[in-house]
């Protein structure tokens, strides 16, 4: 007998980042500092040890009318001003196709959104093997099975294992989901290139002669690329997408914005046809309805605020950031590449990934805890937050690591 429903899962959820972090917390608190590297956080700290927080992001939210914050959103599918708001600022001009936009409680509610809606209970959904774990847990909540494909073969993507991937879950259903969490890909910081999302879209627009697509791009780091606006434009390669071929554009305000807490995000929905586009965001619609409501209308007022009144200030003061990520990127990867500390192919964005097997990873990731530097455990890999590392900190990083990798491989 249970109190919950019978097909869920109930072993409890296995969080990798919080127990870490509470270790190289209660380090910090014994020793100091100096003494410890916290590289489990997902979030961006500055050079002083803190959590940044956007001047021009916050002062838009300490500005505003408090009934603006106290209100309903205009709808459930979001404020007209911020879906539109949301639409110029994430395509930038790189699209033509039909459109309609959901506003959603973050980049996980328009990335849960799609999972349940376009699949059902035991259907199969594609997903990378190195990911964001909760894409795993949002398949298992609705029943819904994943295959994996290699992101990698040697430093860029793997095309091959992407279609082996997806030709298995056609085999057995007639609709074919697929995330790609790109560009900044959370563990590994890779980024397609644009011939890379060609084929990608030349290989699903072929899947789509046979099956319904839906191709779901959870861009949530996409304002930290090293690229910037030119980071949008590989969008315009979705122009080419058939009929029968759905794109999903999962966009998060917690990065873009640093207001992970205020919980806003959206889904953009595009198609070749405006029906195509419509019968998603019907279905979208009433989810949001059932399960949300609506969202945080004082966080969807700031975003329309800070894009349309603010825009240079938010520029200027988030290129700060994008700067200080890449100052700490090359500290680390090229330290790592001098001393030989294997990693996946990084190009930009919060994380660094060391490749690793797991047997190995196991060990590491001890060794590490015992010298106070503290890390994430990924499939195959260890993750390092060089978002909320220090320069300081990461300064000869990568030579210690790999000598403690030494002890242990
Ligand atoms: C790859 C990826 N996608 C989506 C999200 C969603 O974040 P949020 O729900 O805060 O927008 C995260 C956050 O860590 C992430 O790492």
């Amino acid at each position: 007998m249970s109190f919950v429903k019978d097909s869920v899962n109930k072993k409890p959820i296995v969080d990798t980042v919080f127990a870490v972090a509470a270790k190289a917390k209660e380090a910090k608190a014994q020793l100091g500092d100096d003494a410890v590297v916290n590289a489990t956080i997902g979030s961006l700290f500055g050079e002083d040890g803190q959590l940044v927080a956007l001047d021009c992001v916050f002062n838009s939210l300490k500005n505003m009318d408090n009934r603006s914050m106290a209100a309903y959103a205009a709808s459930f599918t979001g404020n007209p001003d911020f879906k539109e708001t949301v639409y110029e600022w994430v395509l930038n001009g790189n699209s033509t196709l039909a459109h309609d936009i959901i506003a959603t409680p973050g980049g996980t509610g328009a990335v849960d959104m799609t999972i349940s809606n376009c699949l059902d209970a035991g259907q199969t959904l594609v997903i990378p093997s190195l990911a964001w774990g909760s894409y795993n847990l949002m398949a298992e909540m609705n029943n819904i099975n994943t295959v994996k494909y290699n992101l990698f073969e040697d430093d860029h993507f793997n095309l091959d294992s992407f279609k082996e991937a997806c030709q298995s879950a056609m085999a057995t259903q007639d609709r074919l989901v697929v995330i790609i969490n790109d560009p900044c890909h959370n563990p590994s910081g890779y980024s397609l290139s644009k011939e890379e999302w060609q084929s990608v879209v030349e290989f699903l627009n072929e899947c789509s002669k046979t099956h319904s697509v839906v191709l779901l791009n959870d861009i949530a780091y996409i304002d930290f690329s090293y690229q910037q606006e030119k980071a949008k434009e590989y969008m315009q390669t979705f122009d080419q997408i058939s009929e029968n071929v759905v794109v999903v554009i999962a966009f998060s305000l917690s990065k873009s914005m640093t207001s992970y807490g205020l919980r806003c995000g959206a889904a953009i929905i595009l198609g070749k046809t405006e029906q195509a586009v419509q019968e998603v965001k019907i279905v979208f619609e009433k989810n949001a309805r059932a399960t949300w409501s609506n969202i945080n209308n004082g966080a969807m007022h700031m975003f329309v605020d800070v894009i349309k009144n603010h825009k240079e200030e938010y520029n200027a003061e988030r290129m700060k950031y994008v700067n200080l990520l890449k100052e700490r990127s090359e500290i680390f990867v090229k330290e790592a590449n001098e001393v030989g500390l294997k990693h996946y192919p990084y190009k930009e964005g919060f994380f660094v990934t060391l490749s690793m097997d797991n047997e190995t990873r196991d060990a590491y990731h001890e060794a590490l805890m015992e010298k106070h530097i503290y890390t994430v455990k990924v499939n195959q890999g260890i993750r390092v937050a060089i978002c909320s590392l220090s320069v300081d900190k990461i300064k000869g990083l990568a030579k210690q690591m790999k000598e403690i990798l030494d002890t242990v491989a």
